[in-house]
């Protein structure tokens, strides 16, 4: 297959600088050739345009609450990602998006399920589940899914929304840091979220198996959205908001080649990586490897 690699350089929904960055680490890692490795065809479309921090104002169009941050640049940066992931879809090539922060997701999601049915698997400690009002931070990394799914605030919110997503669909997997609101929004709306302790207790292959049926069920593709906080700050020290006690590198790669498996795998996206924190770019080789993983690499 052929891979179309968008990088969105943007921080704006993060609460620490430079994961603007992690395109250039990702690449730098090597990621052309991990996917090669993988015997996919990958096909660079560069970066998308955004803007720097240093030139906008936090709050010059935050809404009155003021708990969501730079939400004209994050609207901006998600028209732009959902046109370029629909394009690539549509010439028969799969988006592989490399945040950037999480809120990438949002033009990943809104671009993907356009002219799809799709369901999506969440690899990460956070369920990105807040809301601007919910949000204990205003930073948009840990809103995407509700954005995408027009919770509150975000429905009817055109550039957030992602037609052809159903809450049905939606596995969260690797959970350790879920704010009170999140909590309410998991339990309340019955969304598919497995907690470490769940992996703890029934293994990575049980509980993954488990997220791909229920996000793959009755749908044409599928959204893997790769968080690299999922992973444990021991083996992923390169993201903004670490939270120990995560999966290891065995296990991540164990869930990758499941994701493989699944033979429905539609669009991709890997953020949070922050050169900045990270040791030797290890986290953005990671990321590297655990997309080829995805995309099928295998040993033998
Ligand atoms: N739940 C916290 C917040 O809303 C942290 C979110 C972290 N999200 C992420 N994509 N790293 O601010
Ligand atoms: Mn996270
Ligand atoms: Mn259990
Ligand atoms: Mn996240």
């Amino acid at each position: 297959r052929n891979v179309r690699i968008i990088g969105a350089p943007t921080d704006f929904g993060a609460n620490r600088r430079g994961v603007d960055m992690g395109p250039s680490a990702i690449r730098y890692a090597g990621l052309a050739d991990e996917l090669e490795s993988a015997d996919t065809e990958p096909m660079d479309g560069g970066d998308l345009f955004v803007p720097r921090a240093e030139e906008r104002d936090p709050d010059a169009d935050a809404p009155p609450d003021g708990r969501a941050k730079f939400l004209g640049e994050t609207a901006a940066v998600s028209r732009q990602l959902g046109n370029e992931v629909a394009r690539a879809l549509s010439n028969g090539e799969t988006p592989l998006v490399l945040g950037g922060d999480h809120s990438v997701a949002i033009g990943s999601l809104s671009g993907t399920a356009r002219e799809a049915d799709v369901g999506a698997v969440w690899f990460d400690a956070h369920a990105d589940l807040n809301t601007p009002a919910t949000s204990p931070s205003g930073n948009i990394h840990g809103m995407p899914l509700a954005a995408a799914l027009g919770i509150d605030e975000f429905a009817d919110t055109e550039w957030a929304n992602a037609p052809r997503l159903s809450p049905e669909n939606i596995a969260l997997v690797g959970l350790r840091s879920v704010d009170p609101a999140e909590q309410e929004l998991l339990r309340e709306r019955g969304f598919a979220a497995y907690t470490m302790s769940d992996i703890d207790e029934h293994g990575i292959t049980d509980v993954v198996e488990e997220a791909l049926s229920i996000a793959t069920e009755g749908v044409d593709g599928l959204h893997v959205s790769l968080d690299l906080d999922w992973l444990d700050p021991n083996v992923a020290p390169g993201v903004g908001t670490p939270v120990r006690g995560g999966v290891t590198y065995r296990e991540a790669h164990s869930a990758m080649e499941m994701v493989a498996d699944t033979g429905v795998l539609r669009s991709m996206e890997l953020v949070e990586v922050n050169p900045t924190l990270d040791q030797h770019n290890e986290t953005a080789e990671l990321a590297t490897e655990l997309a080829a993983s995805a995309f099928g690499k295998r040993v033998l």
